[in-house]
C-alpha cells in the first residue's frame, strides 16, 4: 500500500458503500448499541446513503454530501440527540466492527483509528451520558 494513498482510494466507493451499509447492520444488531440504535428511525436505508455520502468526502473522495446539503458539519443533524461519551463509544464500537467485517486492512485501521475517534469525539455534544434512570424521586436527568 503506498503511504501517498487516501483511504477513499485504498478502499473505493463500492468498500465505502459496503462500509456504510454494514455500519449501520451491526448497531442493528450488536446488544451493545441498543441505545443509539433506538436513536435512529426504524428504517435505516436512507442513513445508510448518507453515511456512505459522508464518508466518501470524509475519507478523501469526491465531496457528496457536502454538495448536496451545502456543509460537513455534523452538529445540527445531532442536535437533538443527547451524545455523551458512551453513545459515542457504542458508535466508535460499530465502526470499528464494520471495518472488521469488510476485511479491512491492519494499517488500514491504523491509519483511521485516530481521526475517527477525533470525529466521534466532535459529534459528542455532552459530556456525561444520560444514565438509565434508577432512583424513582429522580424524574429527569438533564
Ligand atoms: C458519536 C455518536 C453518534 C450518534 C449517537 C449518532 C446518531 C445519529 C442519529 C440519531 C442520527 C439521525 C438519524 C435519523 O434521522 O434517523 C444521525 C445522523 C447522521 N449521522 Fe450520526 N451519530 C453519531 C456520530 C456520527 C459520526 C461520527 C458521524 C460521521 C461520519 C455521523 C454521521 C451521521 C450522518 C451523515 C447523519 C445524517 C445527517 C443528515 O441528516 O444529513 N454520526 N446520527
Amino acid at each position: 500500500m503506498s503511504q501517498d494513498q487516501t483511504p477513499y482510494q485504498i478502499l473505493g466507493e463500492e468498500k465505502i458503500k459496503e462500509l456504510a451499509n454494514i455500519f449501520y447492520d451491526v448497531m442493528d444488531e450488536l446488544p451493545d448499541a441498543k441505545h443509539i440504535r433506538d436513536m435512529h428511525s426504524k428504517s435505516l436505508v436512507d442513513i445508510k446513503q448518507k453515511l456512505a455520502e459522508y464518508l466518501t468526502g470524509w475519507l478523501g473522495g469526491p465531496p457528496v454530501y457536502q454538495q448536496k446539503h451545502g456543509t460537513v458539519c455534523l452538529t445540527k443533524p445531532h442536535a437533538p440527540f443527547a451524545i455523551g461519551p458512551e453513545e459515542r463509544d457504542q458508535w466508535l464500537l460499530c465502526f470499528n466492527e464494520a471495518l472488521e467485517r469488510i476485511g479491512a486492512s491492519e494499517e488500514l485501521k491504523d491509519m483511521l483509528r485516530v481521526p475517527v475517534f477525533r470525529l466521534a469525539d466532535t459529534v459528542k455534544n455532552r459530556d456525561e451520558s444520560i444514565k438509565e434512570n434508577t432512583d424513582p424521586n429522580i424524574i429527569a436527568i438533564a
